[in-house]
């Protein structure tokens, strides 16, 4: 038993990881911006399960919340594991989005966990324990038109963790680390972006019960790449053996410019 730090663990896919790790008996820090959301779910935590959970309201989009989360960890002996959830879509062409939001999603997705991952390895590796998760996206394998930014960004968390998970076995250290590339996944998501959930087959959709439980089983397994869901297995299967001619063809006819927004 050791000390999980969950980064968007306010709703959806954090929340669930946070849910998950606290029956395994976890102790949990929780970050978000949304202080009474972790407050709330702290306490509904600490008293079913009897455990430690800590909070911290954060915008890790911002240099402050980043230093404040890095600082944490670096204080937190017991790390045993970081999930790096925090993240959110934009849609429309890249150049008609505001660029503030497109810096935003840059500074949440590639900064945060590019500046957490390191204070969590530099606690973890001289321990010899503990595993870090980011979660990405099936959208770091499927470029699509509307949703530049996000594919761009989650593409780099999932190339990131394979470069890390090669050092870590280059070093012989125990130490895991998983890209986790969920397809769509009922979460709050899609509301924030403003997306009818009715406008995307329904069996496309995945419970983040499902994803997260695929998470967890497959760090057991040491895998370091994790796409739950057969049809998003296949999906990213025959769009990485693609020719890039005939995968850029195919994403020209993605639906998803029609307003169905990024998973
Ligand atoms: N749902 C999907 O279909 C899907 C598919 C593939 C990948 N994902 C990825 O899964 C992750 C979790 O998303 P979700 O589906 O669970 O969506 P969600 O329910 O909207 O959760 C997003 C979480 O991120 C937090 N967050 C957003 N901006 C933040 C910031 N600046 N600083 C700190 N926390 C911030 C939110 O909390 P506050 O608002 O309280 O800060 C919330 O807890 C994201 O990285 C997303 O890209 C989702």
């Amino acid at each position: 038993m050791g000390t999980a730090i969950i980064t968007g663990a306010s709703s959806g896919i954090g929340e669930t990881f946070a849910r998950a790790l606290a029956a395994r008996g976890d102790s949990l820090v929780l970050i978000a911006r949304r202080a009474e959301r972790l407050d709330a779910l702290a306490a509904e935590l600490r008293q079913k399960h009897g455990i430690t959970v800590d909070t911290l309201a954060a915008d890790l989009a911002t240099e402050e919340g980043q230093a404040r989360a890095a600082a944490l960890i670096s204080a937190t002996p017991s790390l045993t594991l970081l999930v790096n959830n925090a993240g959110f879509g934009t849609r429309g062409y890249f150049h008609q989005c505001a660029l503030d939001k497109q810096e935003e999603m840059h500074r949440l997705h590639v900064m945060a966990t590019m500046r957490l991952t390191h204070a969590a390895l530099n606690v973890m590796i001289p321990r010899r324990q503990g595993a870090i998760i980011n979660v990405a996206s099936v959208a770091a394998f499927g470029r699509s038109s509307y949703n530049t930014s996000y594919c761009a960004t989650k593409s780099w968390m999932t190339v990131f963790t394979e470069g890390l998970h090669l050092e870590l076995r280059d070093m012989g250290s125990p130490v895991q680390v998983q890209a986790l590339c969920p397809g769509f996944t009922y979460s709050e998501f899609h509301d924030v972006l403003g997306v009818d959930r009715k406008s995307i087959a329904g069996w496309l959709w995945m419970k983040s019960e499902a994803v997260v439980a695929d998470s967890l089983a497959a760090l057991d397994r040491g895998k370091w790449l994790v796409i739950p869901g057969w049809f998003y297995r296949a999906f990213v299967a025959v769009m990485t053996k693609l020719p890039v001619a005939l995968r850029v063809a195919v994403e020209s006819r993605n639906p998803q410019r029609k307003g169905r927004g990024p998973r």
